[in-house]
């Protein structure tokens, strides 16, 4: 059973084509990373996972149901979403951000929604003095965990995320991403996960997905991306990793 299916897809942007019979399978339960270079359409591509976007042709089929058929925000509600960069709400404390989308589902029941807000403060790593916090006064590092606890507070069977360790630094964002993989590992969550890191690419994913400019380079685990590179662009990729010494799978 797949999570999600992109079938022929095609997107452009006014007369301009960015993604062009596009064809992906993400298995239930899969972490996909999705690296390649800029503007190729990754972003576009998630998108298209949670209905902020529809193919120009194609379609997108999200646990069995096609996204241009289906209610959007019940969709949504089983489908976390985690960006770059600042999108609390600026005027909601550490705690209201994270419950937000939990309360707003269990309108009268106060008590379950304060437990999955400790829980998930917990998982991410933010202490519970944090709580009463706004995001102005947070560091980088705990926006971001606060963004990801939200997107998961909600327990999606689905998570996306867009280069959602990007801005911070590099003990904050290994910590992060073990704790993102072992989230996966605990939860059976199915991930589809965005980065310019190939090392965080082959180091999280079950499957790694190379693409240039809107074309699909490579889809396979990080053993066989690393053993048996499809073409030039993924060899060059791997290899300049390969000469950091960074790369490991898990
Ligand atoms: N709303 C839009 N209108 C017009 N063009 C767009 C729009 N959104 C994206 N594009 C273009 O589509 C292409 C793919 O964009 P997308 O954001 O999916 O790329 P990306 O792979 O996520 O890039 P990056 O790694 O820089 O985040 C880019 O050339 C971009 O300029
Ligand atoms: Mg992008």
């Amino acid at each position: 059973m797949n999570a999600i299916e992109y079938r022929n897809v095609r997107m452009a942007y006014g007369d301009k084509v960015v993604i062009d019979r596009f064809d992906l399978d993400v298995p239930q339960g899969a972490f996909v990373t999705m690296i390649g270079s800029s503007g190729c359409g990754k972003t576009t591509i998630l998108k298209m996972a949670n209905g902020l976007l529809h193919p120009t042709a194609g379609d997108v089929v999200v646990d069995g149901q096609n996204t241009k058929a289906v209610d959007l925000t019940a969709l949504r509600r089983n489908i976390g979403y985690a960006i770059q960069g600042s999108v609390l709400f600026p005027h909601m404390t550490v705690e209201k951000n994270i419950a937000y989308v939990p309360s707003l589902l269990n309108k009268a029941d106060k008590k379950r929604t304060a437990q999955a807000v400790a829980k998930w403060m917990r998982i991410v790593g933010l202490d519970d003095s944090l709580r009463g916090r706004y995001p102005a006064v947070l560091s980088g590092g705990q926006q971001q965990r606060v963004g990801i606890a939200r997107a998961l507070a909600a327990s999606p069977d689905i998570l996306l995320m867009d280069e959602p360790f990007g801005a911070v630094d590099e003990i904050t964002r290994v910590s992060l991403q073990d704790e993102i993989a072992r989230i996966h590992q605990e939860t059976g969550i199915t991930v589809l996960f965005v980065t310019h890191d190939i090392g965080e690419a082959l180091r999280l994913g079950t499957k790694v997905l190379v693409m240039n400019e809107g074309a699909i380079h490579q889809f396979a685990p990080p053993e066989e991306i690393l053993a048996h590179p499809a073409t030039d662009f993924v060899r060059r990729l791997v290899g300049k990793e390969r000469q950091r010494g960074g790369v490991q799978a898990r």
